[in-house]
């Protein structure tokens, strides 16, 4: 019989300069844009490394705007007043440098500065109307992926949850990915960052949904993170080993679109909303564990994912597959994260109520290669703990 493959639309940003010169393109390109005056959205320790940009914009005749007041995972509230402070001060371009967080913000703050639409009216898949403000994203981990992703994400006060916005105005009109920007990130960030973003190519290629469009993209991530990373953390400065890890990056953004994440990144999320550990460490450690139970329902893509890794082919899928797991676990090691939830002093006794809430995360569950019931979450958190 033949296989048919399923339909799938893809957005990505409009342009990409990846390279050392990103920069340079970046401020030629806001140029020819046109922008009057720019929202760079940053934070506080970047200021050194933005000097330059921002003398250039400015001297090219383009006002800039500084904002620093996300230093970590944005709320609705920090939203919002980042809105009412910029909201009328004429701004034709954001353009977002940092991590997940800020790049998110930048995302979501060129919809909304010029929009009739509030933020709460806009959380869901497709419910923005429009954008009329440039978006630049440049980011400086290698991790989350989300200057190419259509996905933004806000922590709800009200209920602590993490809610996502999703909509194709999300999608930059210009990514620079300079991997250089990621030589000084700490050994620990780089390890968190890496891990996630070689959750996101795991996921993708495991997924219920997955597609061989993104397929590719997807397991040459998962090469080239697993194959670089920890010289990427032993040796920041490392160039080579910084601009592999950052096109594996990239390519698990194209993964989170038209695919997206599955039971790592929903079990993942409560460590984040209650113990506030950071996401790309959230998911290294539940990684192994929600691999472990997925392997029967997808041994073909589980084996293709060790080898991906760089494992022997084994007798059996399911066999070169667990030696996967095995081979994740070692990378989480030798990168020096924690391994356990019980190492950041997670309580056994929270397990239940965080089962609980990652049943709620229904829009990466149903991705999932294997149904997760609660009883599973439970004992894959308590395979974890
Ligand atoms: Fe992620």
């Amino acid at each position: 019989m033949m296989t048919v493959i399923r339909d799938i639309s893809i957005d990505l940003p409009s342009k990409i300069h990846f390279g050392s010169g990103s920069m340079d393109k970046m401020i030629a390109e806001v140029g020819s844009l046109g922008l009057k005056k720019v929202l760079v959205v940053t934070i506080k320790p970047l200021f050194g490394r933005l000097q330059t940009l921002i003398n250039k914009l400015e001297q090219a005749g383009t006002g800039v705007l500084l904002n620093t007041s996300i230093d970590q995972e944005p709320t609705f509230l920090d939203m919002d007043q980042l809105i009412q402070a910029y909201a009328n001060k004429g701004v034709d371009g954001v353009i977002g440098v940092g991590g997940g967080s800020v790049l998110d913000v930048a995302k979501l703050a060129a919809v909304q500065l010029a929009s009739d639409q509030k933020l709460e009216e806009i959380v869901g898949k497709d419910l923005i109307r429009g954008r009329n403000i440039k978006l630049i994203c440049v980011p400086t981990t290698s991790g989350t992926g989300s200057e190419a992703s259509p996905n933004a994400i806000l922590i709800d006060p009200v209920d602590h949850q993490k809610k996502g916005i999703i909509s194709p105005f999300l999608m930059p009109d210009l990514v620079c990915v300079d991997p250089s920007l990621t030589s000084s990130v700490p050994p620990a960030i780089t390890a968190a960052t890496g891990l996630d973003a070689l959750t996101h190519c795991l996921e993708a290629y495991t997924n219920k949904f997955a597609h061989p469009f993104i397929d590719t993209y997807a397991l040459q991530g998962v090469k080239l993170i697993a194959a670089n990373l920890r010289p990427a953390v032993e040796k920041g400065d490392d160039a080579f080993a910084r601009a592999q890890v950052a096109l594996g990056s990239l390519f698990g953004g194209f993964c989170l679109g038209p695919v997206n994440t599955a039971g790592v990144h929903a079990l993942a999320y409560p460590l984040g909303t209650t113990f506030h550990v950071a996401h790309g460490l959230s998911n290294a450690l539940l990684l192994p564990h929600v691999m472990a139970f997925n392997i029967p329902a997808a041994p073909a893509r589980y084996r293709d994912i060790a080898l991906a890794l760089g494992c022997e082919k084994s007798t059996d899928d399911v066999k070169t597959a667990f030696a996967g797991v095995e081979k994740i676990k070692q990378l989480i090691e030798v990168c020096k994260l924690p391994t356990r939830l019980r190492d950041l002093a997670i309580p056994a006794d929270s397990i239940p109520q965080m089962a609980e809430d990652a049943m709620k995360i229904t829009r990466l569950l149903v991705n999932n290669p294997r149904e997760i019931t609660i009883q599973d979450a439970i004992s894959i958190y308590q395979e974890a703990f």
